[in-house]
């Protein structure tokens, strides 16, 4: 993509000194992990939710629950970060003052060259205990692979808290739950403060994750969006990238900067 957009975007990136990048799972698609609300691949186009992502269905059937989560692990376990994640990471190398803000349980961001996101929805390697909230082991690495390789997204027991014996439940922040407060904190003091926000593959419909750029607009700041659809955010924005996150990052990061290495 090259035109007025993409070079007025690369012009505000080049003149920010505090950007804030806030990404969602579009972020991680071109890395196969799946989005959730995207037309017959996303997650919840294919799981209730209601079923698998909140406390009440954990107390419900917790090898259900926690036998999901471990597949989806397994499958960020094989994915690779894409260029659109290591272009994140040429931002934050060039403008130290970067704040990377992460809808996503993956850790395919530290794996690109971010080494601390702001991270609103937990993550799936920081299980804990159910009852007591101690933290507990990240369990196996991938299982042994099988011929043809078979997805091990069935019923998987969860360990027993080291502590107290209760169940252990994936490190997430399950529907009805609210966000770890220090992070939410943080996210709203970098958008508050920042001098561009960068959106990236989020369909802005889960709050108050959502409000996030909202925050950074309504503080003057412009917001840039990087999605190959329409979003809520359109209005808001000063421009629109559409296109995947994988090539719109590298090349926006080329506008900004024609001589830096993109990632
Ligand atoms: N590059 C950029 N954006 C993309 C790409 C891509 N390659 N592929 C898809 N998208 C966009 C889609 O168009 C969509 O707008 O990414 C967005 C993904 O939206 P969702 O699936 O709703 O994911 P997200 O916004 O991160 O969901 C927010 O909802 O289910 C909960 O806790 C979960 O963190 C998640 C939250």
């Amino acid at each position: 993509m090259t035109g007025p957009e993409l070079a007025e975007a690369g012009r505000l990136l080049a003149a920010a000194r505090r950007p804030v990048v806030f990404t969602g799972a579009g972020m991680s698609a071109e890395s196969g992990v799946p989005t959730f609300r995207d037309a017959q691949t996303g997650l919840w186009q294919r799981y209730d939710p209601q079923e698998l992502a909140t406390p009440a269905a954990f107390r419900a059937d917790p090898a259900l629950v926690w036998g999901w989560y471990e597949a989806r692990r397994h499958g960020v376990l094989r994915a690779r970060p894409n260029p659109g994640h290591r272009a994140v990471a040429a931002i934050q190398a060039r403008l130290p003052e970067t704040v990377v803000i992460t809808q996503n349980v993956d850790d395919l961001h530290e794996r690109g060259g971010v080494p601390a996101p702001v991270r609103l929805h937990g993550s799936l390697f920081a299980p804990r205990c159910s009852a007591c909230a101690r933290p507990a082991p990240v369990l196996s690495d991938l299982p042994p692979p099988s011929d043809p390789p078979e997805p091990h997204d069935g019923p998987l027991d969860p360990p027993a808290c080291g502590g107290c014996g209760a169940p252990v439940r994936p490190g997430v922040v399950w529907f009805g739950e609210a966000l770890p407060s220090a992070a939410l904190d943080a996210a709203v003091e970098a958008a508050s403060g920042c001098d561009l926000l960068l959106t990236v593959g989020t369909s802005a419909l889960v709050h108050p994750a959502a409000e996030i750029p909202l925050v950074a607009a309504g503080l003057g700041a412009p917001v840039v969006q990087v999605n190959p659809v329409p979003t809520p955010l359109d209005a808001i924005c000063a421009v629109n990238l559409r296109g995947p996150a994988g090539e719109m990052l590298p090349a926006l990061v080329r506008a900004a900067w024609p001589d830096a290495d993109a990632g």
